[in-house]
Parts: C-alpha cells; structure tokens; sequence
C-alpha cells in the first residue's frame, strides 16, 4: 500500500534530502550536503536558526503570542512587514481565564516542532499530479509535522509568496490564520489549538494513510454504454456526512487544492471537515493539485471538536472523545474521500455534456472499490454550494458513479427538504422504469440539449418525469 520513494530521491539509506520530488522539510540536508559532509549555509543554517529560537520557546514554562511571533519572525525576516498575527492575539482574549490552556502550550508545541528530525526521517514523497501513491504516517509525525506548520517553518510553503516552484502544492504554514482577525478565524483557531492541546498531552498511537488515486482513461467507464442499474439510496434532511456517515466512505466536497480554505477565511463543508479531523490539514504539505481524474482518499484520520453552525455561524463547541474502532494497521476506521467538482462561475455552464463527464468521472474515481466489502458512500450536495452546482443533476451523477462502483448511496441533504423530495422522487421513478447508467447518461444528454436551447424552465425531475409518462426513459 505504501509507495516507497525511488531510491534516486534520497539517500542511500532512505534519509531525508533536499530534492524537488519530496516534501522539502525545514531540516532537509540537500543531496549534495549529504554527499560532501557540508557545513556552510542553506536549509540546514536555517534549521539552526529554527531550533535555537523555538529551543529557546520550549525550554519556559508559559509563552505568550508576542514570543510565539518574535520566534516565528527570527527565521522567517523577509515576512517582517507583511505577516500580522492579530488574530491569534484577539483568539487567546476570548479563551476564559480559568481555562486558558495557551500559555503552557505554546512551548510544548514548540518542543513538539523541534522532534521533526528524529520523528521524520524518510524522505516524503509528493503524491504528484498522475500518479497512484501513498504516503501512510503514524499521527504522531503528523502532529509533529502540523506542529511546523503552525510555527511557520516549512520553507516556500506560504499562502502570499509562494515560490513558483510551489504553484501545484497548496500552503501548509499557518500564517494567514494569524493575521486579519475575525469571528471565523477565531473559531478555526479553537478547533486548531485543541487538537494540538490533546497530542501534546497524550500523543495519538495509531496510523493514518493518504493516497492519491490517478484513473487512466483505459479504467474510466464508457459511460454511453454502462448496462449497470442504480444500487441502493437513502435520502434524508437530518443529520451530516461526518456524523451520520460513520463506517461509510464520506465525501469531502474539495478544491483542487485540498483543504482549501481552511488555512485562511473559508469555512464551508471542506474546512470544516479539515477542522474538526486536523490531521487532514497535513495532506497539504505533499498532495499536488488534483487533476479531472485524481482524488485523494485519507484513511485513518481522528475527530477531535464537535461543531455547530456552518459559514459564519460555524462555533467550535467542545472536544470529541473519537469512539471509531481501528483496523489491522492500527488505523481509526474513518476513511473521507476528497474530490472537486466543477467550479460553475454560472450555473447555466454545468449543463455541457463534457462537464457532466467530467464529474461522473471524478465521482467515480473518488467511489472506486479496491477490494471486497467497502462500504457504501455518504455524500450530499458536492459541488452545489460555493461551486454553484444543481443538486438534482449532482444527485444524479452520484448515482450513476456509484451504481458504475457497485457502492449504495448515503444522501444527506444538510436540511434542505426539497432537495430530499425531488431526489426521493427522482430516485424512485427510475428504479420504477429499471433504467441503465447509459439509459441515463443519454437522458442527461438530451436535458443539457434542451438547457442550452434556452429551455431553463423545465428542472431535471420536471424532465425525467415528463419523459417517463411518455415512455421515453
Ligand atoms: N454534511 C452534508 N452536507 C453538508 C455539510 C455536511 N457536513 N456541510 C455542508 N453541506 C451542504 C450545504 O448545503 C452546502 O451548501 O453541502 C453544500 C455544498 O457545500 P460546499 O462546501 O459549498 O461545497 P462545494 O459547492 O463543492 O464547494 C467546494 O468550498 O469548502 C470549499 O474548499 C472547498 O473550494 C471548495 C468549495
């Protein structure tokens, strides 16, 4: 399961190098260091620098946010007049007096960063734009490595300035959370700083596995053509994916760059997910862009917050006592598929036969079954909030996608009760006329015609049902 790293890219012993096919690390010694023995300057000089100021963070026993800046700014100067950190100030504020962990913790982190060469000592590779690989880490490096995030030390890895080396990697330093300050980020903090009060408290044990999954055009279904029937779905109003959707593959509703929002003001289903689950914050560091055919499915990963509210009204609630059994690799049994729909600038763009593709092709990338007895999917409405999409023709690509992976469907439709109507309805009039996938898929055809043929008053369920009452499915 676990791709190693082709030798070429690290060293002879498999240790960490400074190359451009790994993660570059803040204490990677370049390949040509290794080699000679090398002691002038570069990334290993910075790590010097790293270790003695957040060496001199750790060693006290309470800090507050001017050290936690003061030690950041020493090896991060060119940022000097760009980088706030307001919000992580106005944050510790508004944490009670009585429990206000921050103090404490501050060096404890900073300890936490400072293991990074004794906890990581392979290289990581990238999981790179077309390719199939996994990188599994215990949650213990993980936390080590969100750790460095947090005090800024992964090297061209920041949200304003990234190096163009960098352009397909998202950012993983945490800069942008702790300037420009406002009541989400407040919150994004507290999900944050509990996650890391409870692993440096009592270190998590077990193992989380990232794999980026890359379907050439030879594995992708012939959608015209699929005699498959649509399998098993379950609609409703209540409850969500990441609560509801326990034992089941869940579907993060992603960017192309995974996470998206969630090192700065975005708090939609992604951030979230990636707030209440921090751990997912580590795919960053090494998952590249994901392509029309790529998703990344995250096995492992633990809760640690409760949460309420959605967008503004998101407000951390409490920590969460994580009661999921492990597997066989010691890994939590929550596995959360990240996937990017179509960004729609105008809903009108989605009804293009080749869009529709391309999202019956992502969906089914993201529900592929690797082996016998997976589970069915959680999913909802991906793709049709930020990124404008039509929750019945959604709904329906979903279907398809499943019924193409052999999976049921889990469909959780966040209180919006029309949705759970025209999706019930829908569903049950083709499994009533026992359609195919292609049967289907030639039906969207014809509805997309009519779309862009300026018939946008007539929905997808008004269409189907229409058709079925003249025996046309
Ligand atoms: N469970 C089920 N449904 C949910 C949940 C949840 N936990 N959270 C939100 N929803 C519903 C809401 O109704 C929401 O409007 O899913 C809808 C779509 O959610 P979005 O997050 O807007 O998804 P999408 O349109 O795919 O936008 C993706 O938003 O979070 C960013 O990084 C992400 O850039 C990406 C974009």
């Amino acid at each position: 399961d676990v791709r190693l790293v082709p030798q070429r890219f690290v060293a002879q012993d498999g240790r960490d190098v400074w190359s451009s096919n790994v993660v570059k690390m803040p204490c990677s010694p370049s390949s040509s260091m290794v080699k000679s023995g090398w002691t002038g300057s570069g990334p290993v000089e910075r790590w010097k620098v790293i270790s003695k100021h957040l060496g001199a963070l750790s060693s006290r026993s309470e800090a507050d946010v001017a050290d936690v800046q003061k030690a950041i700014m020493k090896y991060n100067p060119k940022y000097e007049k760009q980088w706030l950190f307001d919000s992580l100030a106005s944050f510790v504020k508004v944490i009670p007096k009585e429990d206000n962990y921050l103090p404490s913790l501050f060096p404890k982190m900073a300890a936490l960063a400072l293991k990074l060469p004794e906890h990581v000592k392979k290289a990581i590779p990238l999981l790179s734009a077309g390719r199939t690989a996994a990188v599994t880490l215990s949650q213990v490096q993980i936390s080590c490595l969100l750790a460095n995030a947090f005090f800024c030390t992964f090297p061209h890895r920041n949200a304003c300035g990234a190096h163009t080396e960098y352009w397909g990697l998202p950012s993983i330093n945490f800069t942008s959370l702790f300037g420009k300050t406002s009541q989400r980020k407040r919150q994004k903090l507290r999900a944050i700083m509990q996650y890391f009060k409870e692993v440096t408290d009592s270190p998590p044990r077990g193992l989380v596995t990232f794999e980026r999954r890359c379907l050439s055009n030879a594995e992708l279904p012939d959608w015209t053509s699929s005699k498959k029937k649509l399998l098993q779905l379950h609609v409703t109003s209540q409850g969500s994916i990441e609560d509801d959707g326990v034992g089941m593959l869940q579907v993060d509703f992603a960017a192309s760059l995974v996470g998206g929002g969630v090192l700065n003001s975005g708090l939609l289903q992604e951030e979230i997910l990636f707030l209440i689950h921090p751990e997912l914050i580590v795919s960053r560091l090494f998952t590249e862009r994901l392509g029309d055919n790529e998703c990344l499915i995250i096995t492992g990963c633990q809760k640690f917050s409760i949460y309420s509210g959605f967008g503004d009204r998101f407000e951390w609630v409490g920590p969460c006592v994580d009661s999921v059994g492990r597997d066989e690799w010691f890994r939590l049994q929550r596995q959360i598929v990240a996937m990017d729909a179509l960004h729609f600038k105008h809903p009108s763009e989605q009804y293009d036969v080749r869009k529709v593709q391309r999202e019956l092709n992502k969906a089914y990338c993201g529900f592929k079954k690797v082996g016998a007895g997976e589970p069915d999917v959680a999913t909802g409405k991906w793709g049709c909030g930020a990124f404008n999409g039509e929750p019945q023709l959604k709904a329906l690509i979903q279907l398809m996608a499943a019924a193409e992976a052999g999976r049921g469907l889990a469909f959780f439709t966040f209180r919006d009760e029309k949705t759970k109507r025209d999706v019930e309805q829908m569903y049950k009039l083709l499994v009533r006329e026992d359609v195919t996938v292609g049967q289907l898929y030639a039906l969207i055809q014809d509805y997309c015609r009519l779309r862009t043929h300026g018939g946008s008053g007539v929905d997808l369920l008004q269409f189907i049902t229409l058709r079925s009452s003249r025996s046309q499915l």
